[in-house]
């Protein structure tokens, strides 16, 4: 089979082949054809090297083509590529053993895997559905949760939600520190909840879904006693907390396997993808097995769900964060990163903030500090600064004025220079 790997003819096909629901979510001005990836590194075709800053979605975890995740799933697909899910096979059961042994202890966790992260979250909403008998379910403002219908109909961001979404679901503020409608704090939005569960529900909920840390929101951070306060009342109506930790889990918030933990608090279902697989697709809810037994009234089948190769990924995964202390890594360099993002504010007027703890960081791009009003324009103007300096970030947040970082969890201290002059470099092009 021969492939054509000019950017130039690359493009041409994408722009006459893809649908248009395919075709709108493209970062950059002009196009960028990405042939290999290392560790935190990228080449693109023409062999320039990039820093990995989004860390392809934030799906590589442990850094790109990780010997060990593509070794572990190469010898699992040249033995048996797929085995549908209505057969057994050690190595998914394997994971599930394995990923239930990362959850807080003194909880029955059971393991569901799926394709996607949003398939997992379809399948949490039916769960807490199910389970409860309820079907309310409240989500936050600038929430992303995914692409299918039930997903959308969580997200919390008008740009992904499109005509035909599913209905039950009423959202809450946001509890965002720096531009939150009720300010900092969690209070005022604990109180928003009481409200919107009197008034836009039936009174009786299946529950709530939460991204520990707001990821395409803008990396938004949970506030101190927001998630056990939230989890309080949802549960005193009838419902479950839904953790999503598509992209706060795996370590990469440094303190921590999953952001829930920084909370104090245990969630019912967990939802889990991205970063289990290293790329390979794969995602899974965690839930507590009397949460999850009610399910067993009739069948729910993913074809590839608990695919062995992307298990033995997933295994592989497990295994290298803990080989190579990654969590810890994410939480010095995370640290260090977010100390040069803090200098980079005092010395750039166009950054209004600077947020996130590890390795998934933020900062806020205004037109003006006073105002906060979001800066779309600037913001686009140093994403491409960026890749001209070598440096791939995201745009993010629903005014896409947020530069998102979220790079594999193996990004190095001498990395964190490297990115700090870039973005300075960039913000200084203005
Ligand atoms: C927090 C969160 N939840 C769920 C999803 C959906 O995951 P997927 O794209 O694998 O369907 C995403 C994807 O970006 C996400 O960021």
């Amino acid at each position: 089979m021969q492939t054509d790997w000019t950017t130039a003819a690359t493009a041409a096909r994408r722009n006459r082949y893809y649908a248009a629901s395919q075709s709108k979510f493209v970062p950059f001005a002009e196009p960028i054809v990405f042939r290999r990836g290392q560790g935190q590194y990228l080449w693109d075709a023409e062999g320039t090297r990039f820093i990995d800053l989004l860390a392809m979605n934030v799906c590589v975890s442990v850094g790109h083509s990780h010997a060990k995740v593509v070794a572990a799933a190469a010898e699992q697909a040249a033995d048996l590529t797929h085995c549908t899910t209505m057969f057994y096979h050690p190595v998914p059961a394997h994971l599930a053993e394995e990923l239930a042994a990362q959850m807080p202890a003194g909880h029955d966790w059971v393991v569901h895997f799926t394709n996607s992260g949003a398939e997992a979250i379809d399948l949490a909403m039916t769960m807490a559905r199910t389970c409860t008998g309820n079907l309310d379910l409240l989500a936050l403002r600038t929430a992303y949760h995914g692409p299918t219908a039930a997903a959308q109909s969580v997200t919390g961001i008008s740009g992904w939600r499109h005509p035909g979404m599913p209905g039950n679901v009423a959202f809450v503020a946001e509890p965002n520190a720096y531009r939150g409608i009720f300010g900092p704090g969690a209070q005022p939005y604990l109180d928003e909840i009481d409200r919107t569960i009197a008034t836009a529900t039936t009174g009786q909920i299946a529950g709530m879904l939460i991204e520990s840390i707001q990821g395409y929101g803008g990396v938004i951070e949970m506030p101190e006693g927001y998630l056990q306060g939230a989890a309080e009342r949802v549960r005193a109506a009838g419902g479950l907390y839904i953790a999503d930790e598509v992209q706060s889990g795996f370590g990469r918030t440094g303190d921590h396997m999953w952001g829930f933990q920084a909370h104090d608090v245990v969630p019912d279902i967990v939802v889990m993808a991205k970063g289990i697989g290293n790329g390979f697709p794969l995602g899974a809810v965690v839930a507590r097995r009397q949460v999850a037994a009610p399910m067993a009234e009739k069948f729910l089948f993913h074809t590839y769900g608990a695919n062995p190769t992307s298990c033995a990924a997933g295994r592989a995964v497990l295994q290298v964060l803990r080989d190579e202390a990654l969590q810890d890594n994410a939480r010095l360099v995370g640290a260090a990163l977010l100390a040069r993002l803090q200098d980079l504010k005092s010395r750039h007027q166009a950054i209004g903030d600077v947020r996130g703890r590890g390795l998934m960081l933020a900062i806020e791009i205004v037109k003006d500090r006073a105002s906060k009003e979001p800066d779309r324009e600037t913001t686009a103007r140093v994403f491409e600064e960026c890749r001209a300096a070598g440096l791939i970030v995201s745009k993010s947040g629903p005014g896409q004025s947020v530069l998102r970082m979220v790079p594999p969890l193996c990004l190095s201290l001498q990395d964190v220079e490297t990115v700090a002059e870039g973005l300075d470099r960039a913000f200084s092009r203005l």
